[in-house]
């Protein structure tokens, strides 16, 4: 009876797990079968250019959270300012300054002439998305040095944290560069 009632139970156990992964493939096919993200203008070399530097994005988030996980706040904050802040090198795309420099008149290195290709040719919208996500990874490190001082402010910084995982994402659903 004991046998009985498991392999009953094991089977209607198993349904749901089965119906989820359906819907999760149907929802995959679904977002494959229609991309709505806006297409970017961006020539192959802006392209590869700028696809690099959302790769160092990545690994500077990377390396913030593991400094965050083993409590060293100040050397988060450190990372999240000159990597992914305001004025690091990988916003100058999304700064207007880039975008005003003048190249007849400016000798330019190849990678401000690619960060202004970059920001001359990205909408708007997409602007002011990037300088969201520079500018809370400025306020994460407030919160950081916060934490650094009192762990009182750990939770704070954490969630400020979690926000600038959340203006990555919210670039991604809107545009796609391929
Ligand atoms: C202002 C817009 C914007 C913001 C903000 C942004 N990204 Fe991106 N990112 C893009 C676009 C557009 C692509 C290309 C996606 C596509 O073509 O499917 C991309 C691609 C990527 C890729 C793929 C790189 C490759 O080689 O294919 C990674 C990784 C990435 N982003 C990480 C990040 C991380 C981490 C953050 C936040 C710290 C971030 N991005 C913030 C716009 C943004």
């Amino acid at each position: 009876m004991k046998i009985l009632f498991c392999i009953v139970f094991g089977m209607i156990s198993f349904l749901p797990a089965y119906a989820d992964e359906f819907t999760n493939h149907q929802q995959h096919m679904s977002v494959i079968g229609n991309d709505s993200r806006q297409l970017l203008n961006y020539p192959p070399d802006v392209r590869v250019y700028a696809l690099a530097n959302m790769r160092k994005h990545l690994q500077a988030l990377a390396e913030i959270m593991d400094a965050f996980a083993n409590a060293k706040y100040d050397l988060a904050a450190g990372i999240a300012d000159s990597r992914l802040g305001m004025d690091s090198s990988g916003a100058a795309g999304c700064r207007v300054d880039s975008m005003k420099m003048d190249m007849k008149t400016m000798p330019m290195s190849e990678t401000s002439h690619l960060d202004h290709q970059m920001s001359l040719l990205m909408p708007e919208g997409m602007r002011e998305l990037g300088q969201n996500m520079h500018r809370s990874a400025n306020e994460f490190a407030v919160k950081a040095r916060e934490a650094d001082k009192d762990s009182r402010n750990v939770a704070a910084a954490a969630i400020a944290l979690a926000r600038i995982a959340q203006q990555c994402v919210a670039c991604h659903e809107s545009y796609r560069m391929q």
